[in-house]
């Protein structure tokens, strides 16, 4: 286990297991036609590479990167700059979200309502973990890996100031790594 993890909370088994999982539900949800995976970038990236992986129906990739304004290391503050738009048109077509973590729910409640106003047909969200506790939008996502408490977790593609992403299990850093920030 890395140095400044506390405690794994995910395991790398249990991840793998997980993605098996949804990607047969996924396969049968999405048969016959031919989704639009959105994976938010960056943190989406192991978990998007994986679950997808485990999905046996035609799809098509894109990725966004989005940022909150003036949030901190690790709150979102709501408002959401677009750092890097979709290359694909989105009218009429079938949207699967992907995502690290809904915490507030802010992020992917941007991205719904952008993804509507540009005529999806349908738009769905899977997230690997969901912080139920840190909701303040009116957001539920459709396929949920793992619910995490309500502390600040990393790896698997989740960082803390950009460190951790390439741990391959979820954990919890030790708080002297950040210094109790909030
Ligand atoms: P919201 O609050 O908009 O935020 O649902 C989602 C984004 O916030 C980040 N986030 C975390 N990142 N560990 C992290 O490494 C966490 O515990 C955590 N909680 C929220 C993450 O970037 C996510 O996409
Ligand atoms: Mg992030």
């Amino acid at each position: 286990m890395h140095n400044d993890i506390k405690e794994i909370l995910i395991t790398e088994e249990e991840i793998a297991a997980k993605c098996k999982e949804i990607g047969q539900q996924l396969t049968k949800e999405y048969e016959g036609r031919f989704p639009l995976a959105i994976g938010v970038l960056k943190g989406a990236l192991p978990f998007m590479s994986d679950v997808l992986r485990e999905i046996e129906t035609y799809l098509e990739m894109d990725f966004m990167d989005v940022s909150s304004y003036g949030g901190t290391n690790m709150k979102s503050s709501g408002e959401v700059k677009i750092l890097k738009d979709l290359n694909t048109k989105v009218e009429g077509r079938d949207l699967l979200i992907i995502e690290d973590i809904i915490d507030s729910g802010l992020t992917l409640s941007y991205l719904v309502d952008l993804f509507k106003y540009r005529k999806a047909n349908s738009v769905k969200i899977v997230t690997l973990l969901d912080k139920p506790t840190g909701r303040t939008a009116n957001i539920k996502a459709d396929i949920v890996g793992f619910e995490v408490p309500d502390e600040f977790v990393v790896g698997y593609g989740l960082d803390y100031d950009e460190k951790y992403r390439n741990l391959p299990y979820i954990g919890v850093l030790k708080p002297e790594v950040y210094g109790g920030e909030e």
